[in-house]
């Protein structure tokens, strides 16, 4: 097996080949099929943020395999060994949205639309609206949900109605090998309890703090921020392994509420070299691997057309985020899942595994046979691999890319 050193200077060799290629390929695109207005008010929503390489990835030479096409298409350039010797290919993917590199936070912001969820929850009851940031730690998770949590913070303020004024309230909480731990009680208490009674989840011992002013809200989230830093650096980088959750619970006047949830997960990326050797991470991992394995199922149990049971029980992860998948006549639910990816040649293998991972959330009936349509259009000359769907075949060394004679 090539030594990482190896592997980059071979991909690094080829760089001019594979930049060509995707240039080729760029000459090629095609538009993807026109979004139907109901695609706004689907239950589900995908969007695809591209970080900038970092000076990280440039100080070991890599280079961006990631182009994005605006307002919803990404195409991603990743090796493959199909055939013998090696080869690389590129796919196309199709988003409700896509953001590259350049677009900033209040871009990002603004096309989630959430100021008009947070309208709603504000305005009535029987709204579950859900963000989650999923991807390969280090691909601006936190920085997104981050960024998404201060603009909510003073939206919720500038938004309220003048009557009927809701009551808010906050909980902040990170699940990590099953486990749930306050993040706004410190010292921490013993682990928060997560259980399911009249067909909603529990929390005993979380502690969930009334928020009055725009500083309140500001306070606790800092707060929740902090101590999952301190965590993490704690406990080696903790923060990466385990799920966020920031939940702003608006209660009406009547008593019944909306929520606001935002997640930021877990990173996605396969076990390291370390976790193989911890058997506490190793145990976590799987927690992990468990929890966004469910979270796919029950999203796709939520799309399915056969009213499918979701199997929100699962894992403690679905088991929070229960209300995010069920509709029912009192309650409507949205999620917006946001898949960050890095550019970078070195991270090429999890960017890949971001991109399968929510492309079952965009195929359903209709769309994904028009879906099919498109993406066998637009090959170039070195792109006989760029079929749509599946590929079981990148190789195990994300850099070991050879060319074709
Ligand atoms: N869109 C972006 N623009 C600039 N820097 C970014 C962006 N996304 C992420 N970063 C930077 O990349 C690094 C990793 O981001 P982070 O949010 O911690 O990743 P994750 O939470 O997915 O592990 C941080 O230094 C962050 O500031
Ligand atoms: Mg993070």
């Amino acid at each position: 097996m090539a030594t990482l050193q190896d592997s980059l200077a071979n991909a690094l060799k080829n760089k001019a080949v594979i930049q060509n290629h995707m240039r080729q390929h760029q000459k090629c695109w095609e538009a993807p099929p026109e979004l139907d207005s109901s695609a706004f008010s689907h239950p589900i929503q995908v969007f695809v943020r591209v970080r900038p390489l970092l000076q990280r990835d440039r100080d070991s030479g890599a280079f961006s395999l990631v182009m994005v096409q605006p307002p919803r298409t990404v195409h991603f350039t990743h090796p493959t060994n199909r055939w013998t010797g090696g080869c690389f290919a590129t796919k196309t993917y199709d988003a409700d949205g896509v953001f590259d590199e350049e677009a900033t936070n209040d871009t990002v912001y603004g096309r989630l639309g959430l100021q008009e969820m947070i309208k709603q929850a504000l305005s009535e009851p029987g709204h579950e609206f859900c963000v989650m940031a999923y991807g390969q730690t280090g691909t601006g998770k936190t920085y997104t949900t981050t960024a998404i949590e201060e603009r909510l913070t003073a939206d919720v303020f500038s938004l309220m109605p003048d009557e009927n004024i809701p009551k808010l309230s906050l909980t902040a909480f990170e699940i990590r090998g099953g486990k749930a731990y306050d993040l706004l009680s410190d010292p921490s208490h013993n682990p928060v309890q997560i259980t399911s009674a009249n067909g909603s989840s529990t929390y005993p011992g979380l502690g969930k703090h009334g928020v009055a002013t725009q500083e309140d809200l500001v306070t606790l989230l800092g707060k929740a921020k902090e101590l999952r830093m301190t965590r993490s650096t704690v406990k080696n980088d903790t923060s990466s392994r385990s799920h966020c959750i920031v939940t702003l619970h608006i209660e009406h006047t009547t008593g019944d509420g909306s929520d606001i949830i935002i997640v930021d997960l877990a990173g996605s990326e396969r076990s390291s070299y370390a976790t193989k050797n911890d058997p506490e991470r190793v145990k976590e991992s799987i927690e992990t691997n468990k929890g966004l394995a469910a979270l796919k199922d029950c999203i796709r149990a939520r799309l399915s057309t056969s009213n499918q049971h979701i199997p929100w029980r699962s894992s403690k992860l679905t088991m929070v985020l229960r209300g995010a998948f069920e509709q029912s006549p009192a309650r409507s639910s949205k999620l917006i899942v946001l898949a960050c990816i890095s550019p970078s040649i070195i991270d090429s293998e999890d960017t890949m595994g971001t991109l399968k991972y929510i492309t079952p959330f965009q195929l359903t009936g209709d769309a994904a046979l028009e879906a099919s349509k498109h993406h066998t259009g637009g090959s170039s000359r070195l792109d006989h691999a760029s079929e749509w769907g599946h590929d079981d075949s990148v190789v195990s060394d994300p850099l070991m890319i050879i060319t074709r004679p």
